[in-house]
């Protein structure tokens, strides 16, 4: 290996490290356990273990019923407001609710009827499967001829961009993409699309899962209509932690929730048999929310918003950048391909490399490594950087057994049936 490809290299670019001192404020109980998934689920904020508890023993064990009126009632749209400043939105324009799944759901069925007469709805065909499932189920209940177009990426790892600016026309009602692409880590222009989906008076719905936290997004800035996104990815906000939808100022009044409850209605407290919805975004509110796991993105969010979103952005693209280099020197000549761009700008924090032996390496890398990364069929592996608390000696250490498993092919003996959660 060259002097760049060495541990002592490594060791130097995280002494150089601005945002180093934020490892420190994770819960890292096994420092050696190289943990790149954090595009799945981020590692635990260590405030959050004393909230959790002042969640359960005071304001859930004494306040009781008494802790909405001190904070729970107005926690999605405090919580949404913080997550606002990290996507460049307005406070009052982005509300946490449900999951991403359904909040894709509300929103998709709002902005169609919202667009009467026109019958296309756009996609490409590297988006997230719940998204397909919620689109044409959608337009499939709306029952007005609405069909799905998903337009193919030329590669499998580069958003359709000509295919999707050929196919905006009059008769597009939406467009819905995710921004960063789950599989290869393909980051749209945001803004360019957003402004040429309205120059054929379309609206756009994004998808920020794999961006929120990961890279500034600046939705007031794009003039973005509608976007949705989980918080237990870049987030950390926790295991299975609600999401959010995000609606511009300008549109929040014409739009409806299509699943409408008491939590979203003006004087919810009136108990009215009749709906009508709340001035605010919280119209797209239905039940209950989850107080504990709505409370506990807060300190994810802290800590981002401290940190500040640009300098996560420059670590992650120096890390993908550098995993990049290490795979192009020492990888490529194993039969890892590249399966994320190699444009630091239109690439997210994660980078996806391909491999004959990709589900038995990735086990490997796991049970004899302790390298946590992802594996989705049929041969990708993910590489998560979280630049929070991912060290770039984390980084090189993870080429180097990438390196040594696979030349000594020691991943053999893992050719073995995967777990459910890989
Ligand atoms: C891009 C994208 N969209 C949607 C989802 C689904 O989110 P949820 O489980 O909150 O509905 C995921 C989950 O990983 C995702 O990666």
């Amino acid at each position: 290996m060259t002097a760049t490809f060495s541990l002592d290299h490594a060791r130097s670019l995280d002494a150089a490290d601005s945002l180093a001192q934020f490892r420190a404020r994770f819960a890292i109980p096994d420092p050696l356990l190289i943990y790149l998934d954090g595009n799945s689920l981020g590692r635990q904020p260590l405030v959050a273990s004393a909230l959790a508890h002042d969640l359960v023993e005071r304001q859930w064990g004494n306040d009781l019923i008494r802790a909405w009126n001190h904070g729970w009632l107005e926690l999605p749209e405090r919580i949404g407001a913080k997550l606002a400043a990290i996507l460049g939105a307005q406070p009052s324009e982005v509300i946490l609710a449900d999951s991403t799944s359904v909040n894709l759901f509300k929103l998709a069925v709002a902005a169609l009827r919202a667009r009467p007469g026109r019958t296309k709805i756009l996609t490409d065909d590297l988006n997230f499967p719940s998204d397909f499932y919620i689109l044409q189920e959608a337009s499939a209940l709306l029952g007005q001829g609405h069909t799905l177009e998903r337009i193919p990426s030329p590669d499998g790892i580069h958003g359709p961009l000509a295919g999707l600016l050929a196919a905006l026309d009059e008769d597009t009602a939406l467009l819905s993409l995710s921004h960063t692409i789950y599989r290869s880590g393909f980051t749209y222009d945001l803004a360019a699309l957003t402004a040429a989906a309205h120059a054929v008076g379309a609206l756009v719905l994004w998808d920020l899962s794999h961006s929120a936290g990961a890279l500034p997004v600046n939705l007031s800035l794009a003039r973005a209509d509608l976007a949705v996104g989980c918080t237990y990815k870049h987030l950390n906000g926790g295991p299975g932690s609600p999401a959010y939808i995000c609606i511009r100022s300008e549109l929040q009044s014409d739009l409806h929730n299509p699943i409408p409850g008491w939590m979203g209605r003006d004087d919810m407290f009136g108990f009215q048999p009749q709906y009508a919805p709340d001035p605010s975004l919280r119209r797209f509110l239905t039940g209950t929310p989850p107080i504990f796991s709505s409370a506990l993105i807060e300190p994810g969010l802290d800590l981002i918003l401290e940190a500040g979103i640009e300098n996560i952005r420059a670590k992650s693209a120096a890390q993908t950048a550098y995993f990049i280099d290490l795979w192009e020197s020492l990888l490529k000549p194993l039969d890892f391909a590249l399966q994320s761009p190699t444009d630091p700008t239109s690439r997210g924090a994660h980078v996806a490399l391909s491999h004959p032996h990709a589900a038995a390496i990735d086990q490997a890398l796991i049970h004899a490594h302790a390298i946590i990364p992802d594996f989705r069929p049929p041969n990708v592996i993910r590489f998560g950087f979280s630049p929070l608390y991912t060290t770039f000696e984390e980084v090189f250490r993870a080429a180097r057994a990438l390196v040594e498993l696979t030349a000594s092919k020691s991943y053999i003996p893992f050719q073995i049936t995967l777990p459910k959660v890989t």
